[in-house]
């Protein structure tokens, strides 16, 4: 499974909360913030919707991924996976004009020997969601596209296959990445 939308009644109020708190930097530039969990342990919204499926203090990162118009996010796996779903939340101005697209190496063997930290490979528990390195930017002559979704309400999706985001209107994109350190059932 590469995404799933996730039942969270309420949650269109965790965008109005945290758009109207967020420093205008945020707002502005483009990138992928990371913050201490605490800081938005004060939307209550958040909290509400993370308590029906587990607890606050499961959730190891809160971030606010800003894309830029008409930017395509570099394809890549994130790092410090501990469980291999981000739950994304609309922040503002997720439409269907931006698209998050999952990809397939054409070759594996290449990343493995080339990129990875051998030990991580040999790991059964890694292998069981992917033998790719962590943390790595993809070459699109490298993959291919294997599957999309437009982020318009709370979406499950993995981060330890290769994604991109492309923001294909004229506004900012603001989402929230919520991740977790032990596995959720969604
Ligand atoms: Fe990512």
């Amino acid at each position: 499974m590469l995404y799933k939308t996730v039942e969270m009644p309420g949650w269109e109020k965790i965008g109005e909360v945290v758009y109207k708190n967020l420093p205008e930097e945020y707002k502005l530039h483009g990138g992928f913030r990371s913050h201490d969990p605490a800081l938005f342990q004060k939307c209550k919204p958040l909290v509400d919707c993370i308590s029906i499926y587990t607890s606050w203090n499961n959730v190891s990162d809160v971030a606010v991924v800003s894309v830029p118009p008409n930017k395509l996010w570099p394809i890549h796996t994130d790092w410090k996976i501990t469980f291999p779903f981000s739950l994304n939340i609309p922040i503002y101005n997720c439409t269907t004009e931006t698209r998050t697209s999952f990809y397939k190496v054409k070759d594996q063997e290449k990343f493995i020997t080339k990129h990875s930290d051998k030990k991580k490979v040999e790991s059964k528990e890694y292998l069981e969601y992917n033998s790719l390195p962590e943390g790595h930017v993809f070459e699109l002559e490298d993959v291919e596209e294997i599957d999309s979704y437009h982020l318009t309400e709370p979406t499950l999706y993995r981060i330890d296959v290769p994604h991109s985001i492309f923001n294909s209107g004229s506004q900012q994109r603001l989402s929230l990445s919520v991740r977790f350190r032990e596995w959720v059932e969604f």
